[in-house]
């Protein structure tokens, strides 16, 4: 048997967590086992089980070409510190009393240093109302801690803020114009010389505000549709999507199977494959609500007929017909026209007439 990863030495902070690794190759596979002392001497080590400490500890083995096995550790105290042993051993004698087990067994060692968590006082959540709201100051103090200060920051929902970083036990973070969007959960985060960091949290809640849907959806039956919200504000909703039914927003029926949603954090999205020309168009509304209120908006879906893309080339084609029949009709009334026309050659004919007319106007004056 032979370890491809062994377990890594730690440091950290009381009420905090552990986590240990150990992997081990070998044919057969070999059989893991996880031993405690306090000092390093072999006569010291105890076993460790799944749900000792008072069910802080946990064991998570699993044999397949590899033996894998995780260590956790949970809300640690100062007495968790000391050397943990992954064991590790095929050898068919291994639980046999008589056989020596430094012999039997491989082992790998990792220490774990457990220190004192400082303690951080922080100014209580912040719920922000409508606005306009009074701006808000998030306070932290370091009111005890063995270890030398390196540096402070404040993160907002993990990310940490520009600017913020000090070397100072007291600090601050101001909101001034404080929006649905400041809201999260906030930590004020210290940096030790040679200890875990360590930080405290501070929420900042407001009522969900959606700040990103589709007005409308226009698809043409038998396609999907998608629509979606967007939200901020914080604890992060519950989604719920309604659809108007006489007059009323009601819970979507699923009787057809063609709904679908899916829910993240900020955001959640509403599908209807296969859309119904009868069943589907109309108004849809996602609903977000969180301990401190609720938003929702409406986007209304739209599903053309089939023959729908069809229209624009009806529309040519109909444009082609009346076209023709402006032509057809206007040929035709143009026809009467054109009998004087073919009429012109019989010019000489009026010089005729006129000729006539002096004719009788010389018989006329002969007469006279
Ligand atoms: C932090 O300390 C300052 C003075 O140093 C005090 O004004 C403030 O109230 C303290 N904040 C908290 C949350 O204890
Ligand atoms: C922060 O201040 C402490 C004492 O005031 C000092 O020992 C430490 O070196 C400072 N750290 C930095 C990064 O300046
Ligand atoms: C705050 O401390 C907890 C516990 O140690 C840790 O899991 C978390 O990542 C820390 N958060 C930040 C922002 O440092
Ligand atoms: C939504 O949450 C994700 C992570 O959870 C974040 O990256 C993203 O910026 C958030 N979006 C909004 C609009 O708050
Ligand atoms: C609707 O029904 C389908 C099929 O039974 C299922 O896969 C889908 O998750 C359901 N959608 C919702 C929103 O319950
Ligand atoms: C959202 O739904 C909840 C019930 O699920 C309701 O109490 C609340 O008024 C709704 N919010 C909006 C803005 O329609």
């Amino acid at each position: 048997a032979g370890f491809v990863k062994s377990p890594m030495s730690e440091t950290k902070l009381t009420g905090d967590a552990f986590e240990l690794y150990c992997d081990v190759v070998g044919s057969p596979t070999p059989e893991i086992q996880w031993w405690y002392a306090e000092v390093n001497r072999a006569e010291s080590f105890r076993q460790l089980w799944d749900g000792a400490r008072k069910r802080r500890v946990t064991v998570n083995t699993a044999y397949g070409s590899n033996g894998v096995s995780v260590l956790r550790i949970t809300r640690l105290t100062l007495e968790d510190s000391g050397t943990y042993e992954c064991r590790a051993s095929n050898d068919p004698k291994r639980n046999d009393l008589r056989q020596n087990p430094s012999i039997t067994w491989i082992r790998a060692q990792a220490t774990i240093s457990v220190l004192q968590k400082p303690d951080i006082v922080t100014s209580g959540e912040v719920i922000i109302r409508d606005s306009p709201a009074l701006p808000v100051t998030l306070q932290c103090n370091l009111t005890s801690s063995s270890h030398i200060l390196t540096y402070s920051y404040w993160t907002k929902n993990g990310v940490e803020l520009t600017a913020t970083r000090k070397n100072a036990s007291n600090t601050e973070y101001r909101i001034s114009k404080p929006r649905a969007e400041d809201s999260g959960e906030y930590h004020c985060v210290y940096h030790f010389h040679s200890a875990p960091k360590a930080n405290a949290t501070i929420e900042v809640k407001a009522a969900p505000d959606i700040t990103g849907h589709k007005r409308s959806e226009n698809k043409n039956e038998g396609q999907d549709a998608m629509m979606y919200c967007k939200s901020v504000g914080y604890p992060h909703p519950e989604w719920v999507w309604r659809r108007k039914e006489n007059g009323l927003f009601m819970d979507i029926a699923n009787n057809s199977g063609r709904f679908f949603i899916i829910n993240k954090e900020n955001y959640t999205e509403l599908s209807i494959v296969n859309l119904q020309i009868t069943e589907d168009p109309g108004e849809y509304e996602c609903n977000a609500t969180n301990s401190i209120g609720s938003a929702s908006v409406v986007t209304i879906l739209r599903v053309r007929s089939h023959l729908a893309p069809l229209w624009p080339f009806l529309g040519i084609l109909a444009e082609i017909i009346i076209l023709v029949v402006i032509i057809v009709v206007y040929e035709k009334r143009k026809k009467p026209d054109e009998v004087p026309d073919d009429d012109e050659p019989a010019g000489p004919m009026k010089t005729n007439s006129t000729n006539n007319h002096k004719d009788k106007n010389l018989r006329q004056r002969n007469t006279n």
